[in-house]
C-alpha cells in the first residue's frame, strides 16, 4: 500500500528483499495470510494502523519456520507454525515476534489456520476475557456475517452460552448470518430493539464492532448485569462521545474496549494462550471453520475493496505465493 487511499488503486504486488528476523523474532515461509476489515483501516489511512508508508498489509499468517533470529528457543527452522505480524503477512515471507508464534498441531491447514491468531483469537478473546460470557447467556454481535461474526457464532455454544443474536447492515446478508449458525439473525433499521426484545428479550453479551453509532440500540437491549464490547470503528472518523455515565450506572451494563493488536504488543502471552487454544479447537474439530480462498497475492487488493464495500461474507485468505 503506497500511500493512504479509500480504494485498491494503490495497492500493489511487489518484488522486495527477503525480511529477516531480528532478535526474538522468526521469519516464516508464509503458506496462508489471513486478510482482515483493518487492513481496509490501514488502507485507508485510518490513525493507529499503518506505521510507515510504503504500508506492507497483513496481521496473521500460517506456514513454516525459515529463520531463528538471535535469543529465540522453542522454535526450529522447518516447523509448521501461526502467528502474528504487525503488518507484512500478506507476503512470501513474513516476520513475527517469536512470543506470538504458536506450533500448529497435526491436521491443522495453513489455510484455516492464518484465520486463527488475529480473527479467531479476537472472537475468543471478546467472550472470555472481555465480556467473560456465562454458561446459557444470550449473546448479540452486530456485522455478524463477516469473519469475526462467524468465528462467534461457531465459539458461543463451545463456551456454553446461549441464544445467538446477529444483526447485519443489508437484508441481503441475513442468508449469511444464518448460515455463519446465528440462532437469529436480524437487520440494523429502525425497528431493531424491537425485533431483539420480541426474539430473545433482553441480552446479556453485546459485541459492537460499529464504533459509538449502535450503542443507544446496546443499551436498549442489554440485561441489568450485561457486558458491552466495542472493538471497531469501521467507517473511520471520530466516533461520537460514549453514553452519559448514568445510563451505565442506571443499567446496571458494563462497556469494555477491545484491540487484538494492543493486547499482542502488551501481553504477548495471553495473545500467544489464545493463539494456541484456538489451534487446539481446530485441531480437535471443535471448531470447523470455513475460509474463503482468494486465490493469490494479486487478488488481494480486490479482496479488500470486498470489504470496504461491506460486501464480504464469512472469512478469505489467500495461498502464498
Ligand atoms: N479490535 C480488534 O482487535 C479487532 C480485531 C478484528 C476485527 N475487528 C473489527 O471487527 C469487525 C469485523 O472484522 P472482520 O475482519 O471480520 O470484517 P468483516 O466483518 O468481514 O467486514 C466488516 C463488516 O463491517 C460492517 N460495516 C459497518 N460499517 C461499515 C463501513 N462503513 N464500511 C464497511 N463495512 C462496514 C459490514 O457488515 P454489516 O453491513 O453486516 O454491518 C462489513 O461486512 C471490523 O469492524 C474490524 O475492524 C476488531
Amino acid at each position: 500500500m503506497t500511500e493512504p487511499h479509500q480504494g485498491p488503486e494503490r495497492t500493489e504486488v511487489r518484488e522486495v528483499p527477503d525480511p529477516r528476523p531480528g532478535e526474538g523474532q522468526v521469519s516464516i515461509d508464509v503458506g496462508h495470510a489471513g486478510l482482515n476489515f483493518i487492513d481496509v483501516m490501514a488502507r485507508r489511512g485510518d490513525p493507529g494502523y499503518a506505521a510507515e508508508w510504503p504500508y506492507r498489509p497483513g496481521l496473521e499468517v500460517a506456514g513454516t519456520v525459515r529463520e531463528l533470529g538471535a535469543g529465540v528457543d522453542g522454535l526450529a527452522v522447518g516447523q509448521p507454525v501461526a502467528g502474528f505480524t504487525r503488518g507484512g503477512g500478506l507476503a512470501e515471507v513474513a516476520v513475527a515476534d517469536a512470543r506470538l508464534v504458536a506450533p500448529l498441531p497435526a491436521g491443522v491447514s495453513t489455510a484455516v489456520a492464518a484465520a486463527a491468531p488475529l480473527m479467531l483469537c479476537t472472537a475468543l478473546l471478546l467472550l472470555t476475557d472481555v465480556t467473560r460470557l456465562q454458561p446459557g447467556e444470550k449473546v448479540l454481535m452486530h456485522s455478524a456475517s463477516g469473519g469475526v461474526g462467524g468465528a462467534v457464532a461457531q465459539l458461543v455454544p463451545v463456551l456454553g452460552g446461549g441464544v445467538r443474536v446477529g444483526t447485519v447492515g443489508l437484508a441481503s446478508k441475513l442468508d449469511d448470518a444464518a448460515a455463519a449458525g446465528w440462532d437469529v439473525a436480524l437487520v440494523r433499521d429502525e425497528h431493531l430493539v424491537a425485533a431483539v426484545r420480541s426474539a430473545v428479550g433482553a441480552v446479556d453479551v453485546i459485541l459492537d464492532p460499529s464504533g459509538t453509532s449502535m450503542i443507544d440500540v446496546d443499551l436498549e437491549v442489554a440485561a441489568p448485569g450485561a457486558r458491552i464490547a466495542l472493538f471497531g470503528n469501521p467507517g473511520g472518523g471520530r466516533p461520537a462521545p460514549l453514553p452519559p455515565l448514568g445510563r451505565l450506572i442506571g443499567g446496571n451494563v458494563a462497556l469494555a474496549g477491545f484491540s487484538m493488536s494492543g493486547l499482542a504488543a502488551a501481553a504477548p502471552h495471553r495473545a500467544a494462550s489464545a493463539l494456541r487454544r484456538v489451534l487446539d479447537l481446530l485441531a480437535d474439530r471443535t471448531l470447523d471453520l470455513a475460509v474463503t480462498e482468494v486465490g493469490g497475492l494479486e487478488r488481494v487488493a480486490a479482496t479488500h475493496q470486498l470489504l470496504a464495500d461491506g460486501r464480504g461474507a464469512g472469512k478469505y485468505v489467500t495461498a502464498v505465493p
